[in-house]
């Protein structure tokens, strides 16, 4: 049997874990919002008209933060659009996604769904076709206690107690051309600053996350980052990181080897907030928001011919992308790549949440159920909380079309703040298991351990509304002799070893 080892020490620390990182992201997009957190004739709906059943799902994978209200919708988006009576608010069309949005949902409706899922809200400005000054005005309705005209209607519009957003986002991936009123960097940097102060002036207990590149493909990667920290360092607190990846060739050794790429994406951009520190001779530093991850492809055919059938419709089912075992395994592997970057990731946001690539899908009027991608988002949610420990692996390298000196395993180590270690660990070998040899020596004796798995037989085994449950994690019975775990080809394991 192929071997690997993992050497973790207590002493040996990346970070503290921030919770964030296990957020997630609900756009205005498909039907999210519409016919997904929110149908008023559901039988499961609330008197809110917000369904129970996906609330549980929600509250299922524990998320700390979710980020609303886009993403691409919401560089054309007035958020005044959204507040007051319901039938006075107008119906728009949204260019980001060829729709037409009812604005029946808006802040309101969705801080009290937030609240209902335990979640705080990450709330994207406009800053495509709205600005510095529609942005302080957010805040101010959003934040401010009360004696001023944008607090006050908040009041009127029935919500007395601020609902104290503290974290932002200055835009979304203004660097895109197909963004509303795309800006250069330098053009981005110098809005992204004077939007920055005037929101921090409105309340300083806010935090900010500046758009960084919609990809590490983007052709202006690296510049964009420089150029928009040069201008706006001091204001912000976070630089975000979008990414997605795909199986178009049906390669899966090379799908599974993309943390390769997300590795280099997060410690390069790191790098580049590092160098506009140097430049400025500041103590401050910049952390990141990988605020859009996942896996997107599956659905891109299909939307295609959506569009040309009908063109501005409301809740379309867009970006419905069905996953199957492999991207959870990629998802898991993402999450371990987060966790061993948690020095410098701070936020991290699955996109999205329900519906639009997204682990949980429900049927208008009918199921709601988890995707397979659901599980080890879920799994480290729960029980990747503390420290994330330096992880010391030895294993076989491999290459594939895209990516050289590939490990043959991944792991990320959480140290609980009771003493226990939680090891996430990916077998990416399609057909080989691995004898992963954990020393924990450092550590003492343990009472307890525990080995919980993902796999399936089947790489493109999916979950359905009739068949929910075909792929999710089960307890592998015989664990961690000697220190020792079997990891079965193409697996997510979750190994708890409990003090
Ligand atoms: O998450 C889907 C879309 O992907 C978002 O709207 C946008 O920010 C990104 O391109």
């Amino acid at each position: 049997m192929k071997k690997a080892k993992l050497i973790l020490d207590k002493d040996y620390v990346i970070s503290r874990i921030d919770p964030r990182v296990y957020g997630s992201f609900v756009e205005h997009l498909g039907r999210s919002i519409y016919t997904g957190i929110y149908e008023p004739d559901h039988p499961s709906a609330d008197k809110e008209g917000f369904r129970k059943d996906v609330l549980d799902l929600v509250r299922g994978l524990n998320t700390p933060i979710i980020r609303y209200p886009g993403g691409n919708f919401v560089s054309g988006f007035r958020w005044q659009d959204s507040i007051g009576p319901v039938a006075d608010r107008p119906k728009r069309l949204d260019l980001a996604w060829k729709t037409t949005e009812p604005n029946e949902v808006g802040i309101h409706e969705f801080c009290s769904w937030a609240k209902k899922a335990s979640a705080n809200v990450m709330y994207a400005v406009n800053l495509g076709t709205s600005g510095p000054a529609e942005a302080q005005n957010l805040v101010e309705y959003a934040n401010h206690k009360g004696g001023s005209a944008w607090s006050d209607l908040r009041i009127k519009n029935g919500a007395k107690d601020p609902f104290d957003i503290k974290l932002w986002c200055l835009g979304n991936e203004m660097d895109g051309p197909w963004q509303m009123c795309h800006k250069t960097a330098t053009e981005y940097g110098r809005v992204a600053n004077e939007a920055a102060k005037m929101m921090k002036w409105t309340d300083d207990s806010i935090e900010l996350v500046a758009c960084g590149s919609s990809s590490s493909e983007m052709p202006t990667f690296g510049d964009w980052e420089y150029t928009v920290l040069s201008e706006c360092y001091e204001n912000v607190d976070y630089v975000s990181l979008h990414r997605y990846y795909g199986n178009p060739h049906n390669d899966t050794p090379d799908f599974l080897a993309s943390t390769m790429d997300l590795e280099n994406f997060i410690r390069t951009v790191a790098s580049i907030c590092d160098s506009v520190k140097g430049k400025k001779r500041s103590s401050k530093q910049i952390n990141l928001s990988l605020d859009e991850y996942n896996v997107w492809y599956h659905s891109n055919e299909q939307d295609q011919q959506l569009y040309k059938r009908e063109p501005w419709g409301t809740a379309l089912p867009l970006l419905e992308d069905v996953y199957n075992f492999e991207d959870a395994l990629l998802v898991g592997l993402m999450l371990i790549t987060i966790l061993k970057n948690a020095d410098r990731v701070k936020i991290a946001c699955m996109a999205q949440l329900v519906n639009v690539i997204a682990p949980i899908m429900t049927r208008p009027n009918g199921g709601a159920w988890a995707q397979t991608i659901y599980w080890p988002l879920q799994q480290a949610s729960l029980l990747g909380r503390g420290t994330s420990l330096l992880p010391q692996l030895i294993c076989e390298k491999q290459d594939t079309s895209h990516y050289t000196d590939v490990p043959m395993v991944d792991a990320a180590a959480v140290l609980h703040d009771d003493g226990s270690v939680v090891i996430f660990a990916v077998n990416r070998n399609l057909t080989e298991p691995v004898e992963l040899e954990c020393d924990l020596r450092a550590f003492g004796k343990f009472a307890k351990t525990s080995h919980m798995m993902l796999h399936h037989d089947d790489v493109k085994a999916i979950n359905t509304e009739t068949d929910p449950l075909n792929v999710i994690p089960r307890e592998v019975p015989v664990t961690f002799k000697d220190g020792k775990v079997v990891l079965p080809p193409a697996s997510w394991n979750v190994i708890q070893v409990i003090k």
